[in-house]
């Protein structure tokens, strides 16, 4: 670090004479100099050669003048280590002032007042000018070696000063490079824990998908059976049933042709103790009932099927979506009827490899949820398609009750279901969830409640050759 080392001097002072003695004292002649060093040689060893170093002395004969100096020394990058100030001189800045300009320009700068008398005492000087570490106070007439030594100490406490500083910066900016490098561990660090929270999502939504899947498969297949006898059986009795009432009315008929009014009563008594009548219109009603709450289960069962795909044998293709939603909007169309517009905003689409019907029964279970989420007012379902880059999407707006930010998380659950027991099964979301994950696609939601929702499906338009 010698390059640091500064011998430069700069000399305020209004008196030429002073100049003289100062210029005597800190850059004796060569001669002088060469005599100096030997002599300082034999007194101390030839080791003793810093305090030789000769000064580099500038003169300025006012505050100004010295101002200006300072300035351009810092300009041409070799600034002034000390400054001898002298403090009274009656034309321009005083003493004080003329320091104050200095450390304005160069807080660094060393400063030795040289005073006689001083218009201030020392104390208001050093309040005045506060930097009591970088000024010391020098009485005239002075003696050289006092001059020389000062000039000295004062250089080296410059240069240390210096150094410090620089180390200083140099630390401070290891500190910030450190602080940098942590802050982008930690935000890799924190990236790495939400991928992983979202893949420990996706994995628990497929592992509940596919146990879920085995479960409805053998439970659809167990129960399709009873279903169908039950659902032919009820067909039967209910045939039955009306063959019975046929054969009582004929038997009411007869009773007049009886004889015995002993018979005609007992059979009267027996009548009201049945209540014939009642069990004639509740019967039918009871069938009508149970076929209905058999066939409910039929659907679920069909639900449960398609959810678990048992039966899905279907082939990829190439497809147009818009005739897809074309044709599911016709089958729900008696659904919608009553309670939405439908609004279409299509855009032209290139044919997609998927399974169609697979995808239409996404795209039926989002337009029915749309249509059931519709309050007493009728409501609008707005059908979006969009095309960007390989891939498509389907969005399916609707100005429903919308969706609970707490329940988002849950409406792509198998059986979550906020709907009354009949109207939803809670699988047609999860479904469609894994429908579209074969798909290698994403389906997402945005919703506002009392607004709506938007539920977007995402599909790439080829399928990659591991998928299919
Ligand atoms: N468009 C929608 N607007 C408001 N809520 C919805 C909408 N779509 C789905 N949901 C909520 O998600 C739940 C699950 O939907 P889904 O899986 O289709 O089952 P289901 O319709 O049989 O209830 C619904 O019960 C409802 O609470
Ligand atoms: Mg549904």
């Amino acid at each position: 670090m010698s390059d640091l080392s500064n011998r430069r001097i700069l000399l305020i002072d209004d008196t030429p004479s002073i100049h003289e003695d100062f210029r005597k004292i800190l850059t004796p002649t060569s001669a002088q100099h060469v005599e100096l060093d030997e002599m300082e040689a034999t007194l101390f060893g030839s080791e003793v050669k810093s305090t030789n170093l000769l000064f580099e002395l500038d003169s300025a004969y006012g505050g100004q003048e010295g101002l200006g100096k300072l300035i351009q020394a810092i300009q041409e990058n070799r600034p002034y280590a000390l400054a001898f100030v002298d403090m009274r001189m009656p034309e321009g800045w005083d003493g004080a002032q003329t320091i104050e300009h200095l450390w304005q320009e160069d807080p660094q700068l060393q400063v030795v007042v040289c005073t006689a008398y001083s218009d201030y005492s020392w104390d208001e000087l050093l309040e005045r000018l506060h930097a009591h570490d970088r000024l010391l106070i020098l009485k005239k007439p002075f003696d050289n070696i006092e001059v020389q030594q000062m000039a000295n100490t004062l250089l080296t406490k410059w240069e240390m000063t210096e150094r410090a500083s620089i180390q200083m910066s140099h630390l401070e900016h290891l500190v910030d490079q450190r602080t940098a490098q942590f802050k982008q561990a930690s935000e890799a660090l924190q990236r790495e824990i939400d991928e992983r929270k979202q893949l420990e999502s996706q994995l628990v939504q497929s592992e509940k998908l596919a146990s879920l899947g085995q479960l409805a498969a053998g439970v659809a297949h167990e129960i399709n059976n009873p279903i169908g006898f039950i659902s032919s059986n009820l067909g039967a009795l209910d045939g039955y049933f009306k063959q019975l009432q046929e054969m009582l009315d004929a038997y009411r008929e007869a009773e007049n042709a009886i004889g015995s009014s002993e018979v005609i009563d007992r059979l009267g008594q027996l009548r009201e103790r049945v209540e014939l009548d009642f069990l004639r219109e509740d019967i039918p009603l009871l069938i009508k009932e149970s076929k209905e709450g058999i066939d409910r289960v039929g659907r679920i069962v069909k639900d449960l099927k398609d959810f678990s795909r048992v039966d899905s044998n279907q082939e990829w293709q190439w497809t147009n979506l818009q005739q897809g939603i074309e044709s599911t909007l016709n089958i729900v169309a008696n659904e919608l009827k009553y309670k939405a517009d439908v609004v279409k905003e299509f855009q032209k689409l290139p044919d997609i490899e998927c399974l169609p019907s697979q995808i239409n029964q996404v795209i039926m279970n989002l337009i029915v949820n749309a249509s059931q989420a519709m309050g007493p007012e009728r409501g609008t379902i707005t059908l979006r398609t969009g095309l960007e880059g390989e891939t498509v999407s389907i969005e399916v707006a609707d100005t429903g009750i919308g969706i609970e930010p707490d329940n988002l998380q849950k409406i792509f659950d198998p059986f979550y279901t906020t709907k009354p027991v009949g109207q939803g099964t809670g699988l047609g979301l999860s479904l469609s969830y894994g429908i579209v994950k074969k798909h290698q696609g994403d389906i997402s939601v945005r919703s506002e409640v009392g607004v709506g929702s938007t539920f977007r499906v995402e599909l790439p338009v080829r399928q990659s050759k591991a998928a299919v």
